[in-house]
């Protein structure tokens, strides 16, 4: 019945009916370990213990498949909580999987420092050239692994065609939603067989909590994340799960809103001679313009530029905001600015990943534009 309600509808009631007892409209943070049982096994509302399943989780992950149009949602403590459980639960030993060229930072690092030690191989591709996707499958690929827009050069992989290029392979698409949000795109419905959020990002939307998701259509996949979730048990407590579904139920608004004022900064910025190139999927001269107006509604809160003056002026530009406050993280209701370089892609120095030094990365907020330009335009 929900899949036939709107995205907003969904956002704002999905997982959750007033409380029959109370009348309470928002679901309650269960701050509860361990639930009594009427003799043993006998589970009054199917909770036993709250590492397996609590009720406000329980409510967010629903919430989280209703937003997707996935059959089921699971819900981690931070995005990497859940990148972790994905691979784990889709690896082998022997495997091979094929990530972005310019992928998150953590998930680059998690899958070169750690899953290397334990046999895993891995091959990099740009996300926008399924060919080359393709090109780095091997016989024992058994995932893909794209984020689109990507972070943090926002390169736009067509997910209709990364899908087949994956299953022609005998592997699955996994698509990191995280810059997207399941606003503006949905990509199960497109072909992918994973779906992974960062909810610390435009989901959780007020940077005041972590936490990740995964939603699939798969119930043995999903039968895998939940044993994971219970068995090594990274989940979120009660109220950040109560915060991310708090934070979802404005997640249409607030998009709305961040687009808005990303298309106008872009469009400042494409015009201002101290930034050689702005990268922002909804310009026109972006390669992945055609695309992102295909598979997505808007084109993000999202902007990378590249300084004229080089390093230097980079690192420059991320000091002199005043209103764009300088620090990791992105998808809140105020604007951040960072240095991918040396701030969330570090970890990716010396390696095929490496970030450009002259880049800057923008999370442009829900804030008056007009102070947003007026801050970037001082501080340039
Ligand atoms: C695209 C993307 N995926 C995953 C993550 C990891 O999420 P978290 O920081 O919630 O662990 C991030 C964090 O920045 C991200 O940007």
């Amino acid at each position: 019945m929900t899949d036939q309600l709107g995205f907003s509808t969904r956002a704002v009631h999905a997982g959750f009916d007033p409380d029959p007892q109370t009348g309470a409209v928002n679901v309650p943070i269960y701050a509860s370990s361990t639930f009594a049982q009427d003799g043993v096994g006998g589970l009054r509302g199917g909770f036993e213990y709250a590492r397996t399943g609590n009720p406000t989780r329980t409510a967010l992950e629903a919430n989280l498949a209703a937003l997707e149009l996935g059959r089921h949602g699971r819900a981690f403590s931070s995005g990497m909580a859940a990148t972790d459980c994905a691979l784990r639960a889709t690896l082998r030993p022997g495997d091979h999987l094929v990530i972005p060229d310019d992928a998150y930072g953590g998930t680059f690092r998690l899958i070169d420092k750690v899953f290397t030690q334990w046999g895993i191989e891995y091959s990099v591709a740009p996300v926008s050239d399924p060919d080359a996707v393709r090109n780095a499958l091997r016989p024992n690929t058994k995932l893909v692994w794209v984020e689109t827009p990507t972070n943090p050069l926002l390169n736009v992989g067509d997910i209709p065609a990364l899908a087949d290029v994956a299953h022609g392979g005998g592997a699955k698409l996994v698509v990191d939603n995280t810059f997207a949000s399941p606003y503006l795109q949905q990509p199960l419905l497109l072909g992918a067989d994973i779906v992974i959020h960062s909810t610390t990002k435009y989901l959780g939307g007020h940077s005041d909590v972590v936490g990740g998701a995964l939603v699939t259509d798969d119930p043995e996949l999903d039968a895998a994340f939940a044993f994971l979730q219970n068995g090594a048990g990274a989940v979120p407590g009660p109220t950040d799960a109560f915060l991310t579904l708090r934070g979802i139920k404005t997640l249409a608004v607030r998009m709305d809103r961040h687009c808005d004022n990303a298309e106008t900064l872009a469009e400042f910025l494409s015009g201002h001679p101290a930034v050689a190139e702005v990268i922002y999927p909804g310009l026109p001269q972006h390669p992945g313009n055609a695309v992102a107006q295909k598979q997505m509604r808007r084109f993000g809160g999202m902007i990378s530029v590249r300084l004229a003056g080089g390093r230097d002026a980079a690192l420059k530009f991320c000091s002199n905001t005043k209103l764009f406050t300088l620090a990791e993280s992105l998808g809140g209701v105020e604007s951040l600015i960072e240095h991918p370089g040396a701030m969330t892609h570090a970890s990716t120095a010396g390696s095929a990943l490496e970030v450009p030094a002259d880049l800057v990365r923008l999370s442009v907020g829900i804030e008056d534009v007009s102070d947003l330009l007026a801050d970037i335009e001082q501080a340039l």
